[in-house]
């Protein structure tokens, strides 16, 4: 099955959020965040498409605080995981910044998304307890690149 990925737009809002719904259960973005989302200039999103279907989202921001690119979210629907376009996200997110540094946090049980991440150059470094509102810690994973 052949995939594209391309900037997000604003119909991609209520599929995103719908996605986000089944991924992250309690944990799930609001409608507002999603509204911030999509109407802050800063933020670089994308969208995967699956024979033109919403198949995946993903978006990022830089954080000027730690001078380097938050990955905000990142969710692949469940019958499209397992085809590269997880990876395929998170390189667009990386390449639509000119930076060097790239964080994100991820709940410690999500095994497929930490793996991912150590794949695509993440180590952890750090933890934060109880973050989530399902109980779990989330793990403070970081890549540092050598863009100048
Ligand atoms: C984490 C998540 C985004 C990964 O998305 P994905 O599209 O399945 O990611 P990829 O396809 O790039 O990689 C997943 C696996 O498929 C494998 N893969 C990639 N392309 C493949 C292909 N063409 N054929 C077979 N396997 C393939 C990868 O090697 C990887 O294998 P591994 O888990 O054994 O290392 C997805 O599982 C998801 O949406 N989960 C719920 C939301 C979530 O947890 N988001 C992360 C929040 S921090």
């Amino acid at each position: 099955m052949c995939f594209e990925i391309r900037k997000a737009v604003l119909s991609d809002l209520n599929p995103a959020l719908q996605l986000d719904r089944e991924a992250f259960g309690v944990d799930a973005w609001s409608i507002l965040d999603y509204a911030g989302v999509f109407s802050f200039g800063g933020v670089k999103k994308f969208t995967a498409l699956v024979n033109g279907s919403f198949a995946g989202f993903a978006a990022a921001e830089y954080d000027p605080e730690r001078k380097a690119v938050c990955l905000m979210t990142l969710a692949v629907r469940a019958e499209f995981r397992n085809m590269g376009i997880g990876t395929a996200l998170l390189k667009s997110c990386e390449k639509a910044f000119k930076q060097r540094k790239y964080y994100l946090m991820v709940d410690c049980e999500n095994h497929s998304a930490i793996r991912l991440y150590r794949k695509n150059g993440y180590v952890q470094t750090g933890v934060l307890q109880a973050y989530y509102l399902n109980g779990h810690d989330a793990l403070e994973m970081e890549k540092e690149t050598d863009r100048n």
